[in-house]
């Protein structure tokens, strides 16, 4: 794909799709992103039945699908994408699903202030010349109360896999490290934030290894690890989760 500037070095191609399908450890790292953003959103709003979603950044909709089905595939499922050759890449949409062509940095005219429900931006953030632009307008779409979550790979451990070849040559603009997560919530406006680092490298590396592991699963052992503390340095994804003031 003709990359437009400087600014869309981190636009991915449908090869990136194409992997989704083949390789099992990148079916488990989306699932895992897309369960804890279920399970953020479902922490703060255990009870609400209609959920309006927007995936930024939503390549070929199998994150947004699955969120979807998560959360009950009850609401509005919207994503958007830079790549139109990854939005060419979908499966067929349900007919509350959609994905727009646009810039998760200004968003496109049709996502409106205060409609969404949850925003959550995985894996993104680091593939962007500005992170704050994306931040702010997940904030600004938000309904008071809705949840952001973004999650980014450890950058260390990102350095580390790279090395070793075990995850794909991609074009990363902006280190994110955990005082930056955070830091991007608070200048967005967020009030209530946490991190949460998740993916312990244990776990993470067995799906490499073609041993299939339950998204869901693997976060019950993140949990496990996380509380028995010192081990942080030893998750190779990490997540932000915060809520828009009511
Ligand atoms: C690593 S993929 C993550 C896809 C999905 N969010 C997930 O968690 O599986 C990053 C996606 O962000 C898209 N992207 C990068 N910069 C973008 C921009 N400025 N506007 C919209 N999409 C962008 C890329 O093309 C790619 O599809």
């Amino acid at each position: 794909m003709e990359k437009q500037s400087d600014e869309y070095l981190g636009v991915m191609d449908a090869e990136y799709a194409r992997g989704r399908l083949e390789k099992k450890y990148l079916n488990y790292r989306y699932r895992v992103r897309a369960q804890v953003a279920a399970n953020a959103f479902r922490e703060f709003h255990p009870h609400m039945k209609t959920v309006d979603v927007l995936e930024m950044g939503a390549a070929d909709a199998l994150t947004l699908l699955h969120i979807r089905e998560l959360l009950g595939a009850n609401g509005t499922f919207d994503g958007i994408e830079y790549a139109q050759e990854l939005i060419d890449e979908a499966p067929a949409l349900p007919s509350d699903t959609r994905v727009i062509q646009g810039d998760v940095m200004n968003l496109p005219d049709e996502i409106q202030d205060e409609s969404y429900d949850l925003t959550s931006v995985l894996a993104v953030l680091e593939h962007l010349s500005n992170p704050q632009a994306c931040v702010d307008e997940a904030f600004r779409v938000l309904k008071p109360g809705g949840i952001f979550v973004a999650t980014c790979p450890n950058p260390f451990w990102d350095d580390v896999a790279g090395k070793f070849g075990m995850v794909a040559d991609e074009f990363h603009e902006t280190e994110v490290n955990s005082e930056v997560l955070v830091t991007l919530c608070q200048n967005a406006g967020f009030e209530t934030i946490a991190y949460r680092p998740f993916m312990w490298v244990f776990t993470g590396v067995l799906p490499y290894i073609g041993v299939e592991l339950d998204p869901q699963m693997s976060l019950m052992v993140d949990d496990l690890v996380h509380k028995m503390g010192l081990l942080d340095f030893s998750f190779v994804n990490q997540a932000v989760v915060a809520q828009k003031p009511k």
